[in-house]
């Protein structure tokens, strides 16, 4: 009994650690200046009500890219009201933090409010799934695609635990989703798995955790990712090709929505983020998102700062403290960011 106390205390104690390791990041004052929903406790109450953006990053990289950055900017932006929550393999291992001047856009991302950069622990996100026991038994160091495979399981149970909306760190967000379940088509009758929103204990998220550990085979890239998401959609429902000009698709009660919503630029064209557009850029008036195809880009095409390219225009407009503090670079003269935005 004592023991379970003890037990009890020590997870508590952790938790809240964690979650002052965050307090401590986002302000210099600690509890009294912070917006009240900011000063509750642990990992549900962040992510219970359902509402929250989740990122993940299973390397165990702690600073992000600038395109990293920008999606979870872009996302707090388009949410304010949310939290977005970015879950980092980093943040869990008991290696201490190098001080933060040498993290610039991780010091960026914990300013802002509706940031919460927090543990990745997946033993424990796993548990009480069907991945549980192949998280148990798998040798991640034997495993060829590791860094993928993990990051498609465990969106799968986060999303399927605490319900929200999951989203791959290449997209950058620039209206809100109004969809409650969706699934985004990459094509005609193929789902991607790097944006879908779900409410908590979805059943269509349930059986994919099943079926990635019946089929598994981390041979096959894709195989548990959006494949997954393809094969179960259609035992879901039967899958039609995509019609009228944006006309999304109902599959029983998730919406499959259609390419253009975040892939207006499919994957053989990722380089056209990266060029210059004229006479005209293209509006995305239909879009909620742009995912810029990151695993396409081996050459490490970046946004280069003047390049005028359709890139370096979407962070100006969708991830601006990026922009300013990762590719701009520091103005002589200009002190201060604060001003409307999501601080
Ligand atoms: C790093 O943290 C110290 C205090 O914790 C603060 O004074 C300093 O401004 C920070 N540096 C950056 C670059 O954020
Ligand atoms: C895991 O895989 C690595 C690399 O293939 C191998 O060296 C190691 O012995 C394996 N560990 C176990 C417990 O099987
Ligand atoms: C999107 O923009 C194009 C031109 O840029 C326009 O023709 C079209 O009507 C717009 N669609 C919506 C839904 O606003």
């Amino acid at each position: 009994m004592l023991r379970e106390l003890q037990l009890s205390l020590l997870v508590m104690l952790l938790l809240s650690c964690g979650f002052l390791f965050q307090l401590t990041r986002k302000s210099s004052c600690l509890f009294s200046c912070l917006p009240p929903d900011k000063s509750q406790q642990g990992l549900e109450a962040l992510l219970g009500k359902g509402r929250s953006i989740v990122f993940l990053e299973t390397s165990e990289r702690m600073e992000p890219s600038p395109l990293v950055s920008c999606a979870v900017e872009s996302a707090a932006r388009v949410y304010p009201e949310q939290p977005v929550v970015f879950f980092m393999k980093g943040l869990s291992s008991p290696t201490p933090l190098p001080p933060n001047s040498t993290y610039p856009a991780f010091s960026l991302l914990s300013a802002i409010d509706n940031v919460f950069l927090v543990p990745l622990d997946m033993k424990s996100l796993f548990e009480d799934t069907p991945l549980s026991s192949w998280y148990t038994q798998v040798n991640a160091s034997a495993e060829s695609h590791w860094l993928h495979v993990s990051s498609d399981g465990a969106r799968l149970a986060v999303i399927w635990k605490f319900g929200g909306v999951y989203l791959d760190t290449d997209i950058i967000s620039i209206r809100p989703v109004p969809a409650g379940n969706f699934l985004a088509a990459q094509a005609s009758r193929y789902s991607s798995n790097g944006a879908f929103g779900f409410g908590a204990r979805h059943a269509f998220l349930w059986r994919c955790m099943e079926n990635f550990v019946e089929h598994y085979d981390s041979g096959v890239w894709g195989r548990q990712g959006p494949d997954l998401m393809t094969r179960m959609l259609r035992v879901w429902c039967r899958l039609a090709d995509f019609r009228r000009e944006l006309g999304d698709l109902r599959c029983v009660d998730v919406s499959f929505l259609h390419p253009r919503r975040f892939y207006p630029i499919p994957f053989p064209e990722w380089r056209r983020y990266y060029e210059v557009w004229a006479p005209e850029e293209p509006s995305f008036n239909g879009s909620y998102a742009l995912h810029l195809w990151n695993y396409m880009n081996r050459e490490g095409k970046g946004v280069v700062r003047g390049s005028n390219t359709l890139a370096e225009r979407l962070y100006r407009q969708h991830c601006p403290r990026t922009y300013r503090h990762l590719v701009r670079g520091p103005e002589p003269g200009v002190t201060g960011e604060s001003g409307p935005g999501n601080k």
